[in-house]
């Protein structure tokens, strides 16, 4: 039995709001918020000082996911815990329609290796691989299952790909029955012809992954998309968008009234494709898809989150070793599993990069990294805020505390950290999932089988 918790005078942040106030948790609840909350029988938190953020949710991550001939390292344990360290209390994972399998298939798989391991929250968008009748009453199904959203790769050629006839027969769907379809814009054919180029003339190292997949690709695809979905009528999520060329795409398409969201990758602000240009085959963790850009991307991508033109920062999340993973690839840029770790590291990163370098504002950084992806993905009114009947998904920050990131101190399985030695001032010092304290400091006190599927509301953004 959880006891009542009262959080004293911590500065509250909403992604509308800062005030001082305390907070009253009953049992997994937010019960009140309020100045000089009177209560009995509550342990006393001292949040003086300190910053009370509601919970990241992170939309896009991959945990225990078979991919490029392995698994990601992370599953929902390790995972979580990374994830808890980091202040995320609530994610949503892909769940993978299997070959010649159907929708419910991908979720009863993915249900099974988050059952028991589970410390935060989490949800599920099942990603289509191949559309046939069957499959399209399925998307129908999905709300019925708490599962509200969809995704489907541009890219990807001959393993997830698929075509626009599928695009735009799920768009129809999804507008019918109150799913958002997410696509991973890359035009995954010219992509193809390019990578066999490179090989062709001998060209093996990471940095050829990047070479291989100009912006050009992903503004194309964006733009596709995003015609499919107008004229479908459907909204339309584009997640890790990277580059002016597609940045454009969507706040044109924002511009005529459309329902396009956009969600850039804490990464694409940190790291340019020079990063995979290192010696001894180090660029392969930077090799995920699709690829680091240029400074102005960089640029490109801040004044968009600055702006409200992309909507959700996440981490796509997809860790793969250096040793024995990504080392699959040595030989062959093409065999890199592509994706990078980075599911603790967003809330500090962000914080950093994005409010003590002045991009945008603390309140931005709660909308950016909780109450957006709560509103898009159907959690709204119970996730992603800080007010009575909300969850108690909480994190006391600490925004005095300076922290150097390294392997060393991040708690992820894998074993590497594209930010190793970035310092940060600001951590969670505390984390609350559902009113149960599972970081305390360095102190880990979850228990696996405690996180629990959120069943999320159909979109009506
Ligand atoms: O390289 C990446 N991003 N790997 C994960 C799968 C995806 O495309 O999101
Ligand atoms: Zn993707
Ligand atoms: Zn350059
Ligand atoms: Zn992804």
């Amino acid at each position: 039995e959880k006891m009542k918790t009262i959080i004293r005078n911590p500065t509250i942040v909403t992604a509308s709001d800062t005030f001082i106030a305390d907070v009253l948790i009953d049992n997994e609840t937010i019960s009140a918020v309020g100045v000089e909350l009177d209560v009995r029988d509550a342990t006393i938190v001292d949040g003086e000082g300190k910053y009370l953020l509601p919970g990241g949710i992170d939309v896009h991550t991959h945990l225990d996911m078979p991919f490029g001939g392995t698994k990601t390292c992370d599953d929902f344990y390790t995972g979580h815990v990374a994830a808890a360290f980091g202040g995320t209390t609530t994610h949503i994972d892909f769940a993978i329609q299997p070959k010649g399998g159907g929708l419910k298939d991908a979720l009863n798989i993915w249900h099974e290796k988050a059952r028991d391991k589970a410390v935060i929250d989490y949800g599920f968008h099942v990603i289509v691989t191949e559309l046939n009748d069957q499959v399209l009453a399925e998307i129908a199904e999905l709300p019925a299952q708490g599962v509200t959203s969809i995704k489907m790769f541009m890219a990807y050629k001959g393993i997830l790909q698929v075509d626009d006839d599928t695009l735009f027969k799920a768009f129809e769907m999804c507008r019918d029955v109150g799913v958002l379809p997410m696509v991973h814009a890359e035009n995954g054919c010219a992509i193809d012809v390019l990578v066999k180029h490179e090989l062709a003339k001998g060209h093996s190292d990471p940095i050829y992954h990047a070479l291989s997949r100009p912006a050009k690709l992903e503004g194309e695809a964006t733009g596709r998309a995003i015609a499919l979905a107008e004229v479908a009528g459907s909204p339309l999520f584009i997640v890790h968008m990277t580059c002016e060329e597609s940045l454009g795409q969507l706040r044109a398409a924002q511009d005529r009234g459309a329902k396009i969201y956009g969600e850039s990758c804490t990464h694409y602000m940190f790291f340019t494709l020079h990063d995979l240009d290192r010696p001894d085959f180090e660029g392969a963790k930077w090799v995920c898809s699709p690829p680091f850009r240029e400074k102005k991307d960089q640029e490109a991508i801040w004044k968009a989150l600055r702006n409200g033109t992309l909507s959700v920062v996440s981490t796509d999340h997809c860790a793969f070793k250096f040793d024995g993973q990504k080392s699959l690839g040595r030989d062959d840029f093409s065999k890199i599993p592509n994706g990078v770790p980075g599911i603790e590291e967003r809330m500090m990163v962000m914080h950093q990069g994005g409010v003590n370098d002045n991009r945008f504002s603390l309140n931005q950084l709660v909308a950016l990294t909780a109450t957006n992806p709560a509103r898009l993905f159907g959690l709204e009114g119970r996730k992603g805020s800080i007010a009575a009947g909300y969850d108690a998904d909480l994190v006391l920050w600490d925004f005095k505390a300076h922290a150097t990131l390294s392997k060393e101190n991040l708690h992820s399985a894998v074993d590497y950290t594209l930010y190793e030695g970035h310092v940060v001032k600001g951590v969670p010092q505390k984390v609350w999932v559902r009113g149960e304290l599972v970081v305390d400091g360095e102190t880990f006190l979850g228990q696996p089988g405690n996180g629990k599927f959120q069943p999320r509301k159909v979109f009506e953004v």
